[in-house]
């Protein structure tokens, strides 16, 4: 894709998503001849690491975590690039250190290269980072130049609507916005970007994508795993913050933004936000538009599980959610008074994400309902993960001579159709980011947008504290109060 000779500077280089996805993804790229023939890996972090640990730390994460096995002479090519530096991330010397060491693999190359920087740390030292980017010059190298200095920020892009705000700020105190590629890694699953081509690359679906024939949509985010060691950061972060102000959000705007005029990055993110703003306020109090709880003591994969309050690093005052759901309405032409259902949730019985559209009832039918007669609701169900693929619900007839009726599917399997050698999310992002294509990373309009709708819920479950939180089974399909939600507009959750 004709990407210029590239640094990739990892910040965080000995944390937990560097080993999980980030060492990987660059690997798996370079299997597949992805990665610029100049390629250098660097890793930076507070704790000093000399280069060949630093190597011997990335073969361990590419043997542990890689989709596929450590090919020797794949890994050698990136190994004998890859060195590491250590510093603060506070500490203006160490950021000199960095230019120099950026500035000696462009000597020694005798050109040019962009550098592409990945803050993967802890979100207190996003700050620092992004000035001590700015002071030393190398935000803003080759700037006007295609090999001009980028940025990927991962997750959490703020803890509400002021935050993002102030972290928007810094970043465009330093980088201009082209250059800042905002995560959110559902964007890179292979199926997301699926949703887009079976939206825009058909034609049955587009006449029927409205308020005339769409009765309401459920987006589930469900996960069988609990908070695990992650407690520390949970108990900061919970459902909404972790996974619906982003990740559910990013589907819930792709599936409900106008068509693009096209497939460049301003223009999908353009209708992304139009469809973010058109959200009406959401009614935070109970028996509103939210539902919270927190997972109990219960059964999965036959043995018990405990319940989140008994976790590790987890105050048994906590007022944390691990479940959240949401009901909210789109106040444009298109989706006026169809309700869209978000829920999101650890220790649940499955893993599955799915967007699941569900049409209105055809008016009146000549199959009065009876024994024999079973009539669901056209649904088109796009599965994110994990058996990915598209489903149709439809009513069939059953075969025989008296009329008997019965709901059938229709469906596409991913694996099945294509195999299942897919690219991990990570390994697209880092892609795009390298060669400048921001269609796939959240603009600064659109965080806060998203900030904007959830911060009052957010305020007002703090002020609430324990009151109004839920309990649900661990391995259950989440709390009463969200299947209430659904009732009281006479609809029920779907079970994926
Ligand atoms: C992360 C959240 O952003 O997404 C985690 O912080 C969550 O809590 C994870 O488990 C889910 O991602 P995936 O790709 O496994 O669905």
């Amino acid at each position: 894709r004709g990407t210029p000779p590239t640094v990739v500077v990892i910040f965080g280089a000995s944390g937990d998503l560097t080993a999980r996805k980030l060492i990987p993804a660059v690997y798996n790229l370079g299997f597949d001849n992805l990665l610029p023939a100049d390629f250098f890996l660097v890793g930076y972090g507070r704790k000093p690491i000399p280069d060949d640990e630093f190597r011997e730390i990335a073969t361990q994460a590419i043997r542990e975590f890689s989709r596929r096995e450590l090919n020797p002479d794949v890994w050698r090519h990136i190994a004998a690039n890859t060195s590491y530096v250590a510093g603060a991330y506070d500490d203006s010397a160490a950021f000199t250190r960095l230019a120099a060491h950026i500035a000696a693999i462009e000597q020694k190359l005798g050109r040019d290269v962009q550098v592409l920087f990945y803050v993967s740390t802890p979100p207190s030292v996003f700050a620092p980072i992004i000035t001590h980017l700015g002071s030393s010059g190398l935000a803003s190298r080759h700037l006007g130049q295609p090999h001009h200095s980028k940025i990927i920020i991962e997750k959490p892009f703020g803890r509400d609507l002021e935050s993002a705000r102030g972290l928007n700020h810094t970043i465009a105190s330093v980088f201009q916005e082209h250059q800042v590629y905002r995560i959110d890694h559902y964007l890179g699953k292979e199926t997301v970007q699926g949703l887009l081509v079976q939206r825009f690359a058909n034609a049955i679906f587009e006449p029927l994508w409205n308020r005339n024939y769409i009765d309401h949509v459920q987006i589930t985010v469900a996960e069988e795993v609990g908070v695990g060691t992650r407690g520390g950061y949970y108990e900061q972060s919970g459902a909404l913050r972790d996974m619906i102000q982003n990740h559910t959000m990013q589907l819930l705007a792709l599936t409900a933004m106008e068509p693009p005029v096209s497939f460049d990055a301003e223009a999908v993110r353009d209708e992304k936000v139009k469809v973010l703003k058109a959200i009406q306020p959401l009614d935070p109090a109970p028996g509103g538009d939210t539902a919270r709880a927190q997972y109990a003591s219960g059964m999965m994969g036959g043995k018990q599980v405990r319940g989140y309050l008994e976790e590790e690093g987890i105050s048994p005052e906590s007022a944390t959610e691990t479940y959240a759901a949401i009901r909210l309405c789109i106040n444009n032409w298109r989706w006026q008074g169809v309700p869209f259902y978000l829920r999101s949730g650890k220790c649940m019985a499955r893993r599955v994400s799915e967007i699941a559209i569900q049409f209105k009832r055809p008016p009146g039918t000549i199959f009065s309902e009876s024994a024999h007669i079973n009539l669901a609701p056209n649904t088109l169900a796009f599965q994110i993960q994990p058996d990915e693929g598209l489903g149709l619900i439809f009513n069939g007839k059953v075969p025989g001579l008296a009329t008997r009726t019965q709901p059938v599917k229709m469906n596409f399997r991913y694996s099945t159709t294509f195999g299942s050698d897919t690219p991990e999310a990570y390994e697209r992002l880092v892609l795009d980011a390298m060669t400048g294509d921001g269609t796939l990373f959240i603009r600064g309009d659109e965080t806060e947008a998203s900030w904007q709708l959830y911060t009052p819920v957010l305020e007002a479950w703090t002020a609430a504290g324990r009151k109004g939180m839920d309990a649900y089974a661990a391995g259950s399909w989440g709390p009463a109060s969200s299947d209430a939600l659904l009732a009281a507009d006479h609809h029920n959750w779907r079970q994926p």
